[in-house]
């Protein structure tokens, strides 16, 4: 069974794949809101895939005997600027998202929860491939700007993004 201590943290954690599951969810309302369907798409995706990281961790904790301590969940911004904020923000946000990881990973050793460390590894591997596709978005951005032909290059390549 699994102690109070991983149990909260990991319910935490829960709350903050579906707050991330919102927020990507809002922003692709905001890209399809400015033509940019492909950006919206690709979100949309993002959505989903934040809402099954929630899932795979609820699924562990109730395999643990785990309490599940669902909590609001906070509502996203409706206002994100061009596309180049939008996916600057969602940068930081997988930043942010990294160190929570990191930290539920310290706990677990800390905890000397083996099978919780397992399970969050997957997450730590997670977290390099979503900040690294993340960042080449960004650059990618960055260097054919919010104007002219190439944004809408970029959207049409982001439209092609297939669901796990
Ligand atoms: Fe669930 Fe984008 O990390």
């Amino acid at each position: 069974m699994i102690n109070k201590k991983m149990q909260d943290a990991l319910n935490t954690q829960i709350n903050l794949e579906q707050y991330s599951a919102q927020l990507y969810l809002a922003m692709s309302a905001h890209c399809d809101g400015m033509s940019f369907k492909g950006f919206a798409h690709w979100l949309r995706i993002q959505a989903g895939e934040e809402t099954a990281h929630a899932m795979k961790l609820i699924d562990f904790l109730l395999d643990r005997s785990g309490k599940l301590d669902l909590k609001p969940i906070a509502a996203p911004p409706t206002e994100f600027g061009g596309v180049i904020q939008v996916f600057e923000m969602i940068l930081a946000h997988e930043k942010g998202i990294t160190e929570k990881i990191n930290a539920l990973f310290a706990l677990a050793r800390t905890e000397k929860d083996y099978a919780s460390e397992i399970t969050l590894q997957w997450y730590v591997t997670e977290q390099v491939e979503e900040e690294s596709n993340v960042g080449q978005i960004v650059d990618h951005l960055r260097a054919v700007g919010d104007q002219g032909g190439g944004i809408w290059y970029l959207d049409s390549r982001m439209g092609k993004r297939a669901a796990k």
